[in-house]
Formats: C-alpha cells, sequence, structure tokens
C-alpha cells in the first residue's frame, strides 16, 4: 500500500472544486478529499455546495464551500482571495460548472448561446486564469483538470452549443498545457460520456437513452463513481506527472464506437 500512497496522495493539497455542488464533480470532489485532499466546493447553488462540503468533512479533510457564479471575473476574483486567506495556496482545480439545452439549432437564441458559453467556457477561462496565476506564483507545480464531454466532438445531435463549448474546453486545455508546462503545472480535460445528472435530466428521453446503448459497447450509462479514478489520478503526482494537454474519455467506449 505505500507503493499506490507514494504515487497517488493527496494529503497536503489544496482543491478547488467549481461545480462541485452537482453530480459528477460532487463525486469527484469526495474522491479527491479520500485521497487526502483539502477541499473547497464552489458552485452557483450553495445549498448543494454547502451539503457537498459537509459530506467531504467525513473523510477527516478540511473543507469550505463558496457561492459563486463562475462565469462572473468579479465573483471568482472574491473566491479566490478568500480561498488564500484560508488555505494560503491551491494545487488542484477542477473546472466543472456545466448547463445544457436541447434548443434545435435554427431556434437557438442570442441569450441562449451566450448563457450556454458563458457557463461553459467563459467560466472555465476565469478560473485557469485565475487559479493559474495563482499556481505560477505560488510555486511548486499544479494540476488543472477541465471537464470535457463525449459531445466535444464529433458533437452529439441536439445540444449544438454545449457542443461547441465543450470542444472549446478541450482546445482550452492543449493551449494551457502547453503554456503552463514551464511551471510544472500541468492542463488535462476529462470527457465523461452519458451520466444522468441534473444538467442532462430533461435531454434523456428514452429515445435517446436507447441512441446512447446502442452506440455504447458497454450498453448502460456511467456511474459518477466510475470518474473518480481519473480525477485522482490526473490530480497525483507522480502518478499523472508527464500527462498534460491529454483529453482522458470515461465513458464506455462510447467515442470508439462505429458500427
Ligand atoms: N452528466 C453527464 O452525462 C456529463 C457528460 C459529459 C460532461 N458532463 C459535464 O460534467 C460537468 C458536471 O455536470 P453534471 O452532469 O454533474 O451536472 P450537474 O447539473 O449535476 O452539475 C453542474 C453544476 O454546475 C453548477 N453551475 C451551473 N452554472 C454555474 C455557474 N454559473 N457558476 C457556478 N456553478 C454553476 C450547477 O449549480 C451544478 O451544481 C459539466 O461540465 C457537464 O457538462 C456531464
Amino acid at each position: 500500500m505505500d507503493f499506490i500512497n507514494e504515487l497517488f496522495s493527496l494529503k497536503n493539497k489544496l482543491a478547488v472544486v467549481i461545480g462541485g455542488g452537482g453530480v459528477l464533480a460532487g463525486k469527484m470532489a469526495e474522491g479527491l478529499a479520500k485521497a487526502g485532499a483539502d477541499i473547497v466546493v464552489l458552485d452557483l447553488n450553495f445549498e448543494n455546495a454547502k451539503r457537498q462540503s459537509q459530506a467531504i468533512a467525513e473523510f477527516g479533510v478540511k473543507t469550505s464551500a463558496i457561492k459563486v457564479d463562475a462565469s462572473k471575473k468579479q465573483q471568482m476574483d472574491t473566491a479566490a482571495t478568500e480561498i488564500i486567506d484560508q488555505f494560503g495556496r491551491v494545487d488542484i482545480l477542477i473546472n466543472a460548472p456545466g448547463i445544457n439545452s436541447a434548443t434545435p439549432f435554427f431556434e437557438i437564441t442570442k441569450s441562449e448561446w451566450e448563457k450556454i458559453i458563458s457557463v461553459n467556457l467563459k467560466s472555465m477561462f476565469l478560473a485557469c486564469q485565475i487559479f493559474g496565476r495563482q499556481m505560477i506564483e505560488q510555486g511548486g507545480g499544479g494540476s488543472i483538470i477541465n471537464i470535457s464531454s463525449a459531445s466535444s466532438g464529433p458533437p452529439l445531435s441536439r445540444v449544438f452549443t454545449y457542443s461547441i463549448s465543450k470542444a472549446g474546453v478541450n482546445n482550452l486545455t492543449q493551449y494551457l498545457a502547453r503554456e503552463l508546462a514551464p511551471y510544472k503545472i500541468r492542463v488535462n480535460a476529462i470527457a465523461p460520456g452519458f451520466f444522468p445528472a441534473e444538467q442532462n435530466r430533461k435531454i434523456l428521453t428514452k429515445q435517446r437513452i436507447d441512441a446512447i446503448f446502442d452506440h455504447t459497447p458497454m450498453a448502460r450509462f456511467g456511474e459518477p463513481d466510475e470518474l473518480i479514478g481519473a480525477v485522482i489520478w490526473l490530480a497525483a503526482e507522480p502518478a499523472s506527472s508527464f500527462v498534460t494537454g491529454a483529453v482522458i474519455r470515461v465513458d464506455g467506449g462510447f467515442t470508439a464506437m462505429t458500427i
């Protein structure tokens, strides 16, 4: 077990989990806490963020919750200041706020387009800038993990703006991997396949679920727990110390499927 601990332990690391009040990032936060990391949960939904933070406290790590609209720079700056005042540093950033919509292409309004791009892509850009700068200033490296999607390309039907935003997340990840490598800050993405959650509840109709299962070699949804291994691996050094710019697909084979 010492060998596994040396590879994967996150003891004395501070992880900021944005969107951590949600289904997937909430589980990721729990996984990081079980691996020893202290956790700050950021979410627009403060009740869920607080509940998640309380659940994490059970694992004996330090934790707190902050309400933030991650697409608003001023709120993010304030949250970052609060985190540094309280914890002194940030070692791991999980970027996971996300919203979705199945509006047909010709009915997408400017405001819907701006809202989805704002939450899914601009939020991640802002967080990478704010916490990336903090990681550079404090020294010692870091790990940024952006949550992409199987829809980042080729895009899924019906979720146009969402897919564009996630393609942008992959591009942001690769760009920053290059820019931050000299500082030993690694930037990777996880692209989940299909996991029932709040943001996709309305989109997962019976017909769509059948289509998804037909196109998934494992013929089922993912369980949120099944993302934890990938998150801990990408967060931990030396486990993934030479991994940057990668988009890790956790999708039951969905993106490998043809006929
Ligand atoms: N569930 C899936 O099948 C799936 C698949 C691929 C990718 N993803 C991605 O995983 C991430 C987590 O999604 P989820 O499925 O757990 O959904 P979720 O709805 O449970 O979680 C999303 C969280 O983001 C928060 N949020 C929304 N707007 C915000 C904002 N402006 N500022 C701060 N927080 C905000 C919500 O309050 C919520 O807690 C998203 O980026 C999503 O696109 C999910």
